[in-house]
């Protein structure tokens, strides 16, 4: 017989009671409620309840969805068989559907039981449009119950989004399993970027490989020796949330062939010019030449024998900053970038700043690349600071990573801001790690990344689309 559902048009049979299974994280939200059981004893004497909602798994044992108090009832009345609707829902969508079935015959939920429900859909990665969706409600409504609860927030807020990270890891492409869990394309990206920061920084704390695998499955993830060894090697294409003084000492010793920093500048620099003004610069006081310091003495083992060093500064610090280099480095220059379109500052106190320096060094004998020889001043328009107070230009960062490394070479940037020299690094295929402690920028950073990486998805996407046209 065919029966209509909720919009789907679905299969009804009688079946053994002893066929059918209550599942662990599907067994519905209540314990049972004896007198819905009697409730549904009546009803069923006198032949008017509606059937169960079961999935089939084989001819001999299905799952049930909805219907845990019509099930106890007719064991109770000691009967053989019961009617069921067969969905044909995929395993990944029952628990949801579980939930909107209990929404529908009215539960009400106390606030436990409805927080438990909410990490449960979150954790199977739904949007707050489809949790709507579930409990009958608006989106606003959910977002509220989820803002009121820490955990919740925090369950959202954890980029380490189970499901997809296990259909990526299986080798379906952002794109697919975006589609697949109704999210966007951004957000599977920075899930799977997190994802990747976790095992590469427990990897490069020395954690044992099948100690983050048994880590990784208690969270229901499934990796193998394999797929870490393959992850790590996606290692450097990463921006740490956190404090450079504790970060740079997890890096590989020996691994960085050039580093491009621009640091707090040691002046209290807060534009005068610009209506609306950013904040100031984390760690812009005279402590930024304390951390300038301490930085460069962890960053040295980590640099390879042979590397460059580039630093912004101005000439306001730069006798302070150039001796603190040189503790650590050879300067070999000071490079001035021209900036083609100067900003205006104090109009008629005093000369417009029109450019800013940058200190070249090196360490052990690296050579410049390129055919013709690097002059020292560089012709650059400035940003216009959108994105970060001191924003540096792509374009000018490029020039320093195309005359000191090649492609697949490694670049720090452990001031990372905006992200300039780590998207300069990436469009030119170098690889790149940065570092920022202000969340606010870190959050820039990975925006802008992400920009960059749906870009290369969508190129994947459709070359893939391409070869099945073609097959
Ligand atoms: C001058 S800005 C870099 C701007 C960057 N060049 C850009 O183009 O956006 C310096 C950055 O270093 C960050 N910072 C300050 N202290 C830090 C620390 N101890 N570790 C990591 N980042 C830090 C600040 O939050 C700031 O974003």
């Amino acid at each position: 017989m065919l029966y209509n559902g909720v919009g789907k048009t679905m299969k009804t049979k009688e079946i053994p009671i002893e066929y059918i299974k209550i599942q662990d994280n599907i067994k519905g939200i209540r314990a049972i409620n004896e007198e819905a059981v009697g409730r549904y004893m009546e009803k069923y004497e006198s032949g008017t309840s509606k059937p169960i909602l079961v999935k089939e798994i084989n001819r001999q044992e299905y799952i049930l969805i909805d219907g845990k108090h019509r099930l106890e009832a007719k064991k109770r009345l000691k009967n053989r068989k019961i009617d069921c609707e067969l969905t044909d829902l995929e395993d990944k969508e029952l628990y949801a559907k579980a939930v909107e079935c209990n929404v529908e015959h009215g539960v009400r939920l106390s606030e436990n039981e409805e927080i438990e429900v909410l990490k449960n859909l979150i954790t199977e990665g739904r949007t707050q449009e489809k949790m709507a969706e579930i409990f009958h409600i608006s989106q606003g409504a959910i977002s509220q119950r989820i803002k009121k609860n820490e955990r919740l927030r925090l369950l959202l807020s954890n980029k380490i989004n189970i499901p997809t990270v296990n259909e990526i890891l299986e080798g379906k492409t952002h794109q697919e399993t975006a589609n697949n869990y109704n999210i966007s394309r951004s957000r599977i990206t920075q899930i799977w970027g997190n994802f990747i920061n976790e095992i590469s920084s427990d990897f490069n704390a020395g954690t044992p490989k099948e100690e983050i695998i048994k880590n990784q499955s208690k969270n229901g993830i499934n990796l193998t020796e394999e797929k870490i060894n393959e992850l790590v090697k996606e290692d450097y294409n990463k921006i740490i949330l956190g404090d450079c003084l504790k970060e740079i000492p997890k890096l590989k010793d020996n691994s960085i062939d050039c580093v491009i920093i621009d640091p707090p500048y040691g002046i209290d620099y807060q534009s005068n010019y610009k209506k609306e003004k950013h904040e100031k610069v984390d760690g812009d006081s005279s402590k930024a030449f304390n951390l300038l310091d301490k930085s460069l003495n962890e960053v040295k083992p980590k640099l390879k024998k042979d590397s460059h060093i580039y630093i912004f500064t101005s000439w306001k610090v730069y006798e302070k900053v150039k001796p603190i280099i040189e503790k650590y480095f050879t300067v070999k220059n000071c490079l001035i970038w021209n900036k083609t379109n100067w900003s205006m500052g104090d109009l008629k106190g005093n000369y417009a700043e029109k450019y800013e320096m940058i200190i070249f060094a090196i360490q052990g004998n690296r050579k410049l690349l390129g055919e013709k020889r690097p002059v020292n001043v560089l012709d650059c328009s400035h940003t216009d600071n959108l994105k970060h107070p001191t924003q540096k230009p792509i374009e000018l960062i490029k020039v320093f990573i195309e005359n000191s490394t090649r492609e697949s070479e490694v670049i720090l940037d452990f001031f990372a801001g905006s992200g300039s020299t780590l998207l300069a690094s990436k469009e030119l295929k170098r690889k790149w790690i940065g570092i920022e402690s202000e969340k606010e920028y870190f959050e820039v950073c990975n925006k802008e990344l992400i920009n960059l990486e749906e870009a290369k998805e969508e190129t994947k996407d459709s070359q893939k689309e391409l070869e099945i046209k073609n097959e």
